[in-house]
């Protein structure tokens, strides 16, 4: 099979500028998309994730008995089905999306009939047996090969669990509690570090009852859910793009209105601050539990600072982890990063595109398993950057590339579009060169 690939050039800019609102977030998005399609009646969802992901999760929930309709002002409207899905005989495709894969196997295995999830080449290569562990536990018939999609499930009644999850991993964690939901007895699912909890405000929102520890969220099964109307909080791991490149530039202006500020999310602010950004959060609010609000950045006149990114910090951090990395040489004292394995096993081996891509650059880098270390003070020049296909490694050297003394390649450039299609337009629109 051809797969287009584009190239795009990003030029030096001379600083950033402006205002935006960006797309709703994809991880929410997922959640709201996959919920409404299993709930009882119509859901509405404004500023619904525009990425090529969100598109696949309504896919495979249109395939197994949801309705979807794009309505003319935006509005995506999702029709669920009530509980019960109709097994399809086509195989799921999932396309790049990890979330989707791993979190519709949860909600799939507990129901009647058979199933087959695939996914891309990067896809078809991640570890899935995270989410054949837990599931197995529950008593699913549930087979994979060699670790890896295709994911194929034979649907059947599932028993209540208590799980630790091995790795910080929310997808996992939502896997486990969609199963949950449809079991008798009471499911837990405990985390060492707490991840991402989109999950658990949806099914909440969606009418579901959950108890919560500091560590640990149960549910007890079976319940209904039903339909809801919301507004999608804008990105903020797309937000990361444009908040780093702001950061780079003194005397950069930049406000992003309605984003989400779910605290499990917003890391990225404290390690901005950190690095000496100033940063305003104003007309805080929440909706549907998510807390939304407009960021106000400006770039620090005597530049950036340093910090190290490690433990808890590293895993709520994970999507944000390559483009800070690609600004690190423009810090003056570098970011350290450690605890970060998992970066190898997301839509490409971030660790090492991150250095190769650096490297290219003329930056120095050192490699380690779980996280790099990116000197400071360090002038790059342009260069060819391999993407690797994967959209946040194409969106975090478009950043770096604003301020490198020439301009640079970015190779693969269309998977930009996999979380965030705007991104070029909006990067054109704030960058003033
Ligand atoms: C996501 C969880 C994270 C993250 C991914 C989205 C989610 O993955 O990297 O982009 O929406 O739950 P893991 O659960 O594998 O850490």
């Amino acid at each position: 099979m051809h797969i287009a690939t584009q190239e795009r050039i990003v030029r030096p800019a001379r600083n950033i500028y402006g205002s935006l609102r960006l797309p709703g977030d994809k991880s929410i998005s997922h959640r709201y998309g996959m919920l409404a399609a299993f709930a009882a009646g119509t859901s509405h969802f404004t500023n619904f994730s525009t990425g090529a992901d969100c598109a696949s999760t309504l896919c495979c929930m249109e395939a197994l008995g949801a309705r979807v309709n794009r309505l003319d002002n935006g509005t995506v409207e999702v029709t669920g089905v009530g509980g019960h899905v109709t097994p399809s005989n086509q195989p799921l495709d999932c396309g790049n999306s990890g979330s989707t894969m791993r979190m519709i196997s949860g909600l799939l295995a507990p129901q009647e009939g058979s199933f087959t999830l695939v996914g891309d080449d990067s896809l078809s290569q991640r570890p899935m047996e995270r989410v054949r562990k837990p599931l197995a536990e529950m008593g699913a018939r549930l087979t994979l090969t060699e670790g890896h999609a295709p994911l194929k499930i034979e649907g059947k009644p599932l028993k209540a669990i208590e799980y630790t999850t091995p790795v910080p991993s929310a997808q996992v964690k939502t896997c486990i509690l969609l199963a949950g939901l449809q079991t008798e007895e009471t499911t837990t699912v405990r985390e060492a570090i707490r991840t991402r909890d989109h999950s658990e405000l949806a099914l909440r929102a969606f009418g579901a009852k959950l108890t919560r520890t500091a560590n640990s969220i149960s549910i007890a099964g079976p319940q209904a859910l039903h339909a809801i109307e919301a507004a999608v909080p804008g990105d903020i791991s797309s937000a990361a793009f444009f908040l780093c490149a702001a950061a780079l530039f003194p005397g950069s202006g930049l406000v992003l209105d309605s984003l989400g500020m779910n605290p499990t999310r917003a890391s990225l602010l404290d390690v901005l601050t950190a690095l000496g950004v100033h940063i305003n959060v104003l007309n805080l609010e929440e909706k549907n539990a998510e807390l939304v609000g407009t960021v106000q950045i400006s770039a620090p006149p005597e530049g950036l600072g340093t910090t190290a990114i490690t433990g808890a910090l590293a895993a709520q951090l994970i999507d944000e982890l390559p483009v800070l990395a690609a600004i690190a040489p423009y810090t003056s004292g570098g970011i350290r990063i450690r605890d970060a394995k998992e970066l190898r096993v997301k839509e490409s081996d971030r660790i090492a595109l991150v250095a190769k891509n650096l490297r290219a650059m003329g930056a120095e880098v050192a490699e380690f398993e779980d996280g790099l270390d990116v000197p400071g003070g360090q002038t790059l020049h342009g260069a060819t950057i391999d993407s690797g296909g994967d959209h946040r490694i194409a969106m975090a050297f478009s950043v770096a590339a604003l301020r490198a003394e020439s301009e640079t390649l970015i190779q693969g450039a269309e998977s930009a579009a996999i979380s965030f299609p705007e991104f070029f337009n909006l990067l054109d629109l704030v960058a003033e060169r």
